[in-house]
């Protein structure tokens, strides 16, 4: 069976839950995610279950993270880039209002 040997020309460097980790640029946060060795990158809001990526194309939201303090972002969609700090999203984010 053929393999694909994938070998990256660069890398970037990003923090996941604080730990500095070392991904092939180019690659989306879920990847980089998983490749860091996750085995999710999210919990739901009501019954806390732990969920990974699912779809890697923007549907099914499976992958929301919090990147650089920022919830709601879907890493399946968001290039990674050096320096990113990059979070697991616990349950729904709080909001905050815009009015003072
Ligand atoms: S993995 Fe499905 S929207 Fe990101």
């Amino acid at each position: 069976m053929p393999t694909l040997a994938f070998q990256p020309n660069e890398t970037v460097s990003i923090l996941f839950e604080g730990a500095s980790v070392l991904v092939p640029s180019g690659i989306t946060v879920a990847a980089a995610v998983m490749l860091a060795g996750s085995s999710h990158i999210r919990t739901t809001p009501i019954s806390e279950e732990e969920r990974a990526p699912f779809c890697h194309m923007g549907v099914c939201f499976e992958c929301l993270v919090e990147i650089d303090g920022t919830p709601n972002m879907q890493g399946c969609l968001i290039t990674v880039e050096d320096g990113m700090n990059i979070k697991r999203q616990l349950g729904a984010p709080k909001i905050t209002s815009c009015q003072e």
